[in-house]
């Protein structure tokens, strides 16, 4: 039974996160999704509605026998995975300038937890420049998202920009 976990943000999750779970549930028996609880970041939405947003995306997603959990997490992400019993962190690289940064977090999660390996997958190429960042900065300043998150996103976005 291989069990990963899948951190991030996910503020929001977007097509290019899904296409990930989607296909590292061909990799995995078990895919947590760690929803990272940084209260030094200011976030766009609570963790509450990542986790609603995550849950209904996971509907528009064929994940075979493999069930993704949506959870939340603060600290460390290796002590979290070893909690969990994970054996391997899951991250997607869209551009070379995510691999400096990935590559620094996975060797030092691996040099704090030998045990745990972290798993790249390539980001789809239709993903490849999609990020949340991009994503909120588009929608607020009157771009489509149109393709780029899952419909529960939009709707949610549409109603988090009228309220504000
Ligand atoms: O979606 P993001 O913001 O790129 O995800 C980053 C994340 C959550 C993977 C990273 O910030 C993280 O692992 N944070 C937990 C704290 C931690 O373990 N820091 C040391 C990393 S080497």
């Amino acid at each position: 039974m291989r069990r990963a976990i899948y951190p991030g943000s996910f503020d929001p999750v977007t097509n290019g996160h899904l296409d990930i779970i989607e296909r590292g549930c061909k990799l995995f028996d078990e895919l947590i999704i760690g929803i990272l609880v940084n209260p030094d970041k200011k976030a766009l939405f609570t963790i509450e509605e990542r986790r609603e947003m995550l849950h209904d995306a996971l509907t528009e997603i064929d994940c075979g026998a493999c069930r993704p959990l949506i959870e939340d997490f603060q600290g460390l992400l290796v002590k979290y995975a070893v909690e969990r019993n994970a054996d391997a962190i899951l991250r997607g690289i869209r551009a070379i300038s995510d691999y400096e940064y990935e590559l620094q977090m996975a060797l030092m999660n691996r040099r704090l937890e030998p045990r745990i390996e972290t798993v790249f997958m390539m980001a789809g190429e239709a993903y490849s420049y999609v990020s949340s960042r991009l994503v909120k900065e588009v929608y607020q300043l009157g771009g489509t998202i149109d393709g780029l998150v899952p419909v529960s996103v939009e709707v949610r976005m549409r109603s988090k920009f009228s309220q504000s």
